[in-house]
């Protein structure tokens, strides 16, 4: 890693439609009352190229892409995310909070497409260098109720009801094996409720 770090990295995970982006900006709100400065960010996403990564994941040409080829992309614009957006804000204090990180690739490409837990996992913390979260929410949300509250149809999205609740029980797996770094959070809840969880949590690390 190049950056010392001194900033606090907070990621949200969950299925489709589980109210990430949403929660994501009461967090940074909630951290911004708190005199620390909010980063939000996305995966994939966060940074130029890897926006430039994302239009090619999720984008139309994109069908009938080989799994390994769509785990390779996530984890090159993850990498490009870290090095170029997330460690530099870490550098100088701030709190960044994403929206997905590498436990998406864990549970939609080793999970969900089946490539393998320990194969995603190695590749990931490969392109980040080993990059952990300090605290990782996972929002908890039924695909059913999920996938008719999402908005915007993407290709892993148009995956079959059975793809989507081995997505979820990969994240309640995740979660599992960490309980100090994970916390759960039930997502099918008014915004408020699901934030005011969430930063029961999300408060004492960021004050840390
Ligand atoms: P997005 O429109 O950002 O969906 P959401 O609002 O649910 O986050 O699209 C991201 C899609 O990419 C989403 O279906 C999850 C998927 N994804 C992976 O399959 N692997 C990954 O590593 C990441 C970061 C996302």
């Amino acid at each position: 890693m190049t950056a010392k770090k001194r900033g606090v990295f907070i990621v949200l995970e969950g299925g489709e439609g589980s109210g990430k982006s949403t929660q994501t900006a009461m967090l940074a709100d909630a951290v911004a009352n708190l005199g620390r400065t909010p980063l939000t960010t996305r995966e994939p996403g966060g940074s130029p190229r890897a926006e430039e990564i994302r239009k090619v994941i999720l984008g139309d040409e994109s069908a009938g892409l080989d799994a390994h080829t769509e785990a390779l992309l996530f984890a090159a614009a993850r990498a490009d995310h870290a090095h170029q957006t997330i460690l530099p804000a870490l550098g100088r204090g701030d709190v960044v909070i994403s929206d997905r990180y590498i436990d998406s690739s864990v549970a939609y490409q080793g999970v969900g497409r089946g490539l393998g837990v320990a194969q995603i996992q190695a590749m990931s913390d490969w392109a980040t260098q080993g990059l952990v979260p300090d605290l990782t929410v996972v929002l908890d949300i039924q695909p059913e109720v999920g996938l008719a509250r999402a908005s915007d149809a993407n290709r892993l999205e148009a995956e079959p009801l059975d793809f989507h609740r081995q997505v979820r029980q990969a994240f309640l797996d995740i979660a599992e094996t960490d309980p100090q770094r994970y916390h759960v959070v039930p997502a099918d809840r008014s915004p408020h409720e699901v934030h005011s969880d969430l930063w029961t949590c999300a408060a004492a690390v960021v004050a840390s």
